[in-house]
C-alpha cells in the first residue's frame, strides 16, 4: 500500500543509482516529500540543478509540473557512520511532517559498498541434512557465503588452531601422521555436568547433535585433512572438504549411546528428573562412534569420538595412539601416544619410552611435555569467542564453516541420527552420574584396537603439579 504523506528518503541520493534512475510521474501519492541524503556536500540549488540534468523527462511534459516536482525535493548532506548527521536528517524530517496528521518514512538505501555487511550465524545449522539444506536456502537471498560466518566456537580454541602447525610444521609428526604408524585416534569431550534447566533445548538434539556433528568433526577434520597449499582460507576449506566427503556415513553397529542416571550417592539427579526433559526421553547425553576415512592415508584407522554430560571430569583432548613396536627385544612395551589437551589446561605431550636412569636396562613411560602454562606462562590466550569475533571483523573465514563443508559434515551424520530417531526400541544405556560413562565404553574402545596401558602406573603430571 502506498502511503500518503511519506517522506521518501533516499540515502545515496548524490550517487550513481541516484543520477540513473531518478524519475518523475505523477502516481506519487498525495503530499509527498523526497528527501536525498548523501555525504556530497552541496546546497539546495545544486541539488536541484543535478537532479534537474538527470530527469528523464517524457517530452510532454510541462515546465509547470517538473517545477512542481522539484518543490517537493530536498536535500541533507552528512555521513553514514555518525550519529549527529542522523539527527540532523530527522530534523529535517520533523519540519517536513510538522502538522501532518500522520507520519510515513521509507527508507530507500541506495549506498556505496563502504559499509560492509557481515554476518555470524550460531549452531544449531539444521537437525540433520535436509533442514540444514533448508536453513542455508533461507539465508541464501539476502547474503552471499563471503558475507556468512557460520561458527563453530572449536574452531577458535587454542589448541583445535594448534592442529595444523604442530601436523604441517613438524617433520617427524608429518612422516607417521598416517595408517601405516597411527594405530587409533581417539577425541574426547567430558564435561562433570548434565543439561541442568537446558533440557529443553538438549532433548531435541542430544549428544551427537550438540558437539559430535559440529565440534568434534572440526578436529577430527584439522587431524586428518591433507596439507593445504597455503593457509588461506579458502586453501584450508578445500582440503576440509575433501577429507569429509572421504569418511561414509556413520554405522549404527560402531556406535554405542548412554543416558546418565542419578549419581551413585544419590546427590545428582538423572537426565529423565530435570523438569524440562520428557518422563520417556531416549535422547542421548552420551555417545561414542567411530568414523573411518576412506582414503589412502587413514583406510582402517579407526577415529573414535566419545562426547558425554555428567561424566567424572572436565576433559576435551586428542589422544593419538601410535602402533606396537616391532617385536624381538622388547616384550610388552607400551604404545607412544601423542596427546593434545584442548581443555582444561592447554598441553601437548608425548608418551614415550625410555630407560629407567640407573644401573638396569629397565623401560619406564616418560613424556616429552608442552604444557602452555609452563611454557607460555605470560601469554593470554585468547577465549575461543574473541579470535573468532576478530576473525570475522578481518573478513577472515579461515576458521568458520563453509556450506559444503556443512552439508558434508551432516551427510556422515544424518542415516545414524535417523535411525536413532526413528526405532523407539534404542534405549540408550543408563550411567550414573559423575562415572566414566557406561560400563561398556571401555571394551568398545579396545574392540577398535585401542590399548590401555597402566605400565608402571604411568600418569601425566597434571595441573597440580606445576
Ligand atoms: C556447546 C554445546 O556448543 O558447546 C554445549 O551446546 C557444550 O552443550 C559446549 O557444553 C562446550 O563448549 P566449551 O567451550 O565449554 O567446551
Amino acid at each position: 500500500e502506498l502511503k500518503e504523506n511519506t517522506v521518501i528518503v533516499v540515502l545515496g541520493a548524490s550517487g550513481d543509482l541516484a543520477k540513473k534512475k531518478t524519475y518523475r510521474n505523477q502516481f506519487l501519492p498525495k503530499d509527498i516529500r523526497i528527501v536525498g541524503y548523501a555525504r556530497t556536500k552541496m546546497d539546495h540549488d545544486e541539488y536541484i540543478r543535478r537532479i534537474k540534468s538527470y530527469i528523464k523527462t517524457p517530452t510532454k511534459d510541462t515546465e509547470q509540473q517538473l517545477e512542481e516536482f522539484l518543490g517537493i525535493c530536498t536535500y541533507v548532506s552528512g555521513q553514514y557512520d555518525r550519529d549527529e548527521s542522523f539527527q540532523q536528517l530527522n530534523k529535517h524530517l520533523e519540519e517536513l511532517e510538522s502538522g501532518r496528521k500522520e507520519a510515513n518514512r521509507l527508507f530507500y538505501m541506495a549506498l556505496p559498498p563502504v559499509g560492509i555487511a557481515r554476518v555470524i550465524v550460531e549452531k544449531p545449522f539444521g537437525k540433520d541434512l535436509a533442514s540444514s539444506r533448508e536453513l542455508q536456502k533461507s539465508l541464501e537471498p539476502d547474503w552471499k557465503e563471503e558475507e556468512l560466518f557460520r561458527i563453530d566456537h572449536y574452531l577458535g580454541k587454542e589448541m583445535v588452531k594448534n592442529i595444523l602447525i604442530l601436523r604441517f610444521g613438524n617433520s617427524f609428526l608429518g612422516a607417521t601422521w598416517n595408517r601405516h604408524h597411527i594405530d587409533n585416534v581417539q577425541i574426547t569431550f567430558k564435561e562433570p555436568f548434565g543439561t541442568e534447566g537446558r533440557g529443553g533445548y538438549f532433548d531435541e538434539f542430544g549428544i551427537i547433535r550438540d558437539v559430535m556433528q559440529n565440534h568434534l568433526l572440526q578436529v577430527l577434520t584439522l587431524l586428518a585433512m591433507e596439507r593445504p597449499v597455503s593457509f588461506s582460507s579458502e586453501d584450508i576449506r578445500d582440503e576440509k572438504v575433501r577429507v569429509l566427503r572421504a569418511i561414509p556415513a556413520i554405522e549404527p553397529k560402531d556406535v554405542i549411546i548412554g543416558q546418565y542416571g542419578r549419581s551413585l550417592d544419590g546427590s545428582k539427579p538423572a537426565y529423565k528428573e530435570d523438569d524440562t526433559v520428557p518422563k520417556d526421553s531416549r535422547c542421548p547425553t552420551f555417545c561414542a562412534l567411530v568414523a573411518f576415512i576412506k582414503n589412502e592415508r587413514w583406510d582402517g584407522v579407526p577415529f573414535i569420538m566419545k562426547a558425554g554430560k555428567a561424566l567424572n571430569e572436565q576433559k576435551t583432548e586428542i589422544r593419538v595412539q601410535f602402533k606396537d613396536v616391532t617385536s624381538g627385544i622388547f616384550k610388552d612395551i607400551p604404545r607412544n601416544e601423542l596427546v593434545m589437551r584442548i581443555q582444561p589446561n592447554e598441553s601437548v605431550y608425548i608418551k614415550m619410552n625410555s630407560k629407567l636412569p640407573g644401573l638396569t636396562m629397565q623401560t619406564v613411560v616418560t613424556e616429552l611435555d608442552l604444557t602452555y602454562r609452563r611454557r607460555f606462562s605470560d601469554l593470554k590466550i585468547p577465549e575461543a569467542y574473541e579470535s573468532l569475533i576478530l576473525d570475522c571483523l578481518k573478513g577472515d573465514h579461515s576458521n568458520f564453516v563453509r556450506d559444503d563443508e556443512l552439508d558434508a559434515s551432516w551427510r556422515i551424520f544424518t542415516p545414524l541420527l535417523h535411525y536413532l530417531d526413528d526405532n523407539k526400541e534404542i534405549i540408550p544405556m543408563e550411567y550414573p552420574y559423575g562415572s566414566r560413562g557406561p560400563a561398556v565404553l571401555d571394551d568398545f574402545t579396545s574392540s577398535y584396537g585401542y590399548k590401555f596401558s597402566d605400565a608402571a602406573g604411568y600418569q601425566w603430571p597434571t595441573t597440580s603439579a606445576l
